[in-house]
């Protein structure tokens, strides 16, 4: 089902997503240690508008997560992206609807610091377009990154996404007005 056929729940996204090398759930309650591991961490948060997140940060966004699964329709789906065989909680990623008139979506994605570098972002993004696309029928996903974030650029950029635009000072990002790139990608130019 998707939303041009919209029912009263509205569109789904059958989980948990599995790609070859990872699986993404829902997050839960339990995951706190694992996500506090990135979410904590300067590194991780250096071109993000949130952290390095204290415990008590950590344990509210993961309710947020929780109270978004329980919306309907679900408008938010934030994943655990796990990885196989054991399914260690190694980040997060995410797509969203962010205007269902235009079915529009958007993605995001963080990954625990020891897992970067393996592709493993461009397959966790490339499950969320994917189920963007065809279980939540959108039409155009869009992203955005802090210009000086090279590695996320590079990930929209292996996604096929095309960089739409550079902004002037369009967040505040650790305290300081950054320049963001924006991009995007249609339906119909995702195989
Ligand atoms: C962005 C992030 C998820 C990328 O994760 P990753 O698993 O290392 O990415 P991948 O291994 O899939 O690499 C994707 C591409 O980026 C490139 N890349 C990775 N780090 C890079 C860097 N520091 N500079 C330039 N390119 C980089 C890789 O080489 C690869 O390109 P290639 O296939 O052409 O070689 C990770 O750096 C992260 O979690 N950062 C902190 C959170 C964040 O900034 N999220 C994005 C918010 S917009």
């Amino acid at each position: 089902m998707n939303l041009r056929g919209r029912t009263r729940r509205g569109p789904e996204i059958d989980l948990p997503l599995e790609t070859p090398r990872l699986i993404m759930r829902d997050f839960k309650k339990s995951d706190l240690k694992a996500v506090h591991a990135y979410s904590s961490l300067e590194e991780v948060s250096r071109f993000l508008v949130w952290g390095p997140n204290t415990l008590a940060q950590s344990r509210e966004a993961i309710e947020g997560f929780i109270e978004d699964q329980r919306a309907s329709p679900r408008e938010i789906f934030d994943l655990a992206v796990t990885l196989k065989p054991k399914r260690v909680l190694i980040g997060g990623a995410g797509v969203r609807i962010i205007d269902r008139d235009n079915l529009t979506g958007e993605i995001g994605y963080t990954l625990h610091p020891d897992f970067w570098g393996y592709g493993l972002a461009v397959e966790a993004a490339g499950a969320l377009l994917e189920a963007g696309f065809h279980a939540l029928g959108l039409q155009r996903i869009v992203a955005t990154c802090d210009q000086r974030n090279k590695a996320s650029a590079r990930v929209m950029e292996r996604l096929g996404m095309r960089r739409e635009g550079a902004f002037r000072a369009s967040k505040v990002i650790q305290g300081h007005w950054r320049d963001e790139f924006f991009y995007a990608i249609l339906a119909e130019e995702f195989s």
